[in-house]
């Protein structure tokens, strides 16, 4: 094994002996382990993480964040029925830490293991839809009156989608690998869209629409799900936890939630935005906001899965004109599949606005506060 995990689970306040550590999930990002503990007689689990510090170069930072985030969330959870099952809980080190730092750099932390659910990689069902949904709603909506101030912004303008269009219009203008004449048409695509850009950071600089607290990483795999009652427990992986709007949350449920084709298909017609799971994540999330949200954040709902696609297509657009240097790329043009199948998927819910507007309006009816 890579890591000695006996001698890092030292540094932390769990008491008992240890057993055993091993690689845990699918995770792509951090080292996750489960590791045991004898305590009395009593096998119990935690969750051993290495923070990728390449990836998240504060780690402290974040743990900062993740540390308010997950006390707010046991303080609305502890008490009621499985509490203990519904938000993760940070384990201090010795010195009273919310991580370690090993001799090599390496950040650690360690959370309670969750037992008795699992993850799955790919969403297939509108039941796994609105569970997924329902977990991120809880999780935003529990988190509307966190104490102490604005969280860490761990990674700024992360969905400042005017400013990933200023990125694209100055690697257009650098033009660095002669590919402009490449993708005439995907830039176009972008351009007679770009007023679209700037509506919803427009509409919070008026006051409509509020700062709230963001997962931003809002993937089936970032939920637990219950094994025996198929509920999504507890919001994981808090790693990207940030002050940001709502929408940025539920526009990228869309867009991951809602095409049965991957983001690299090379065939575009199997994508599409499927309004049964769109109404899925919907009801998911606005059953488990419990009514958070105000009349303005509910009407730019659709607008939020069209815009964060767009504003991810860009990036690929962007990345393929830089040469290909941050998105990892397996094939020639990668990052041009991945750009086409976002703007189809921006095409098919520019096709169904309307419907999706409707929807939201007759829905959030039924789940007023
Ligand atoms: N507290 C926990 N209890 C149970 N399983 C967990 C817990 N934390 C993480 N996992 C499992 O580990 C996997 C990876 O964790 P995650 O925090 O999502 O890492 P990554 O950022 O690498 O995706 C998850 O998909 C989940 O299966
Ligand atoms: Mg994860």
């Amino acid at each position: 094994m890579k890591h000695n995990l006996r001698e890092v689970c030292s540094h932390f306040t769990i008491y008992g002996d240890f057993i055993i550590g091993v690689p845990f999930g699918t995770g792509h990002i951090n080292d996750t382990y489960q590791v045991a503990f004898d305590q009395g007689g009593t096998v119990v689990h935690y969750t051993v993480q290495r923070i990728n510090h390449n990836v998240f170069k504060n780690p402290p930072a974040l743990m900062e964040n993740v540390e308010r985030v997950t006390a707010h969330l046991t303080s609305k959870n502890l008490g009621k029925g499985g509490g203990s099952r519904k938000t993760l809980r940070v384990i201090h080190t010795t010195d009273g830490k919310n991580c370690y730092q090993d001799p090599d750099g390496n950040f650690w932390r360690c959370y309670v293991f969750v037992e008795n659910c699992r993850t799955y990689d790919i969403l297939e069902t509108e039941k796994q839809a609105f569970e997924a949904a329902r977990a991120f709603g809880k999780f935003q909506g529990e988190l509307v009156d966190i104490p102490g101030g604005r969280l860490n912004e761990t990674i700024p303008d992360f969905h400042n989608t005017p400013k990933r269009l200023a990125n694209l219009e100055e690697s257009i203008k650098l033009d660095k690998f002669d590919r402009v004449k490449n993708v005439q048409k995907e830039i176009d695509f972008v351009m007679s869209r770009r007023d679209d850009c700037g509506i919803l950071l427009d509409l919070h600089n008026q006051g409509l629409i509020p700062e709230r607290i963001t997962h931003n990483d809002t993937k089936l795999n970032n939920v637990l799900i219950d094994d025996f009652t198929g509920e999504g427990i507890c919001v994981i992986d808090l790693d990207t936890v940030m002050p940001g709007l709502a929408h940025y949350d539920f526009g990228d449920m869309i867009r991951t939630g809602t095409s049965p084709a991957l983001e690299d298909e090379p065939d575009l017609s199997k994508v599409t935005m499927r309004f049964n799971m769109f109404e899925a994540l919907l009801r998911g999330y606005l059953a488990g906001g419990n009514g958070f949200l105000n009349e303005v954040e509910l009407e730019y709902l659709p607008f939020a899965g069209k815009l964060i696609t767009m504003e991810i297509g860009i990036r690929f657009l962007t990345d393929y004109l830089d040469g290909d240097i941050y998105f990892k790329t397996h094939r020639n043009n990668h990052n041009i599949d991945r750009c086409h199948t976002q703007f189809k998927l921006v095409e098919s819910i520019e096709e169904q606005m309307d419907a999706m507007k409707m929807k939201v309006k007759e829905t959030a009816k039924e789940y007023k506060a």
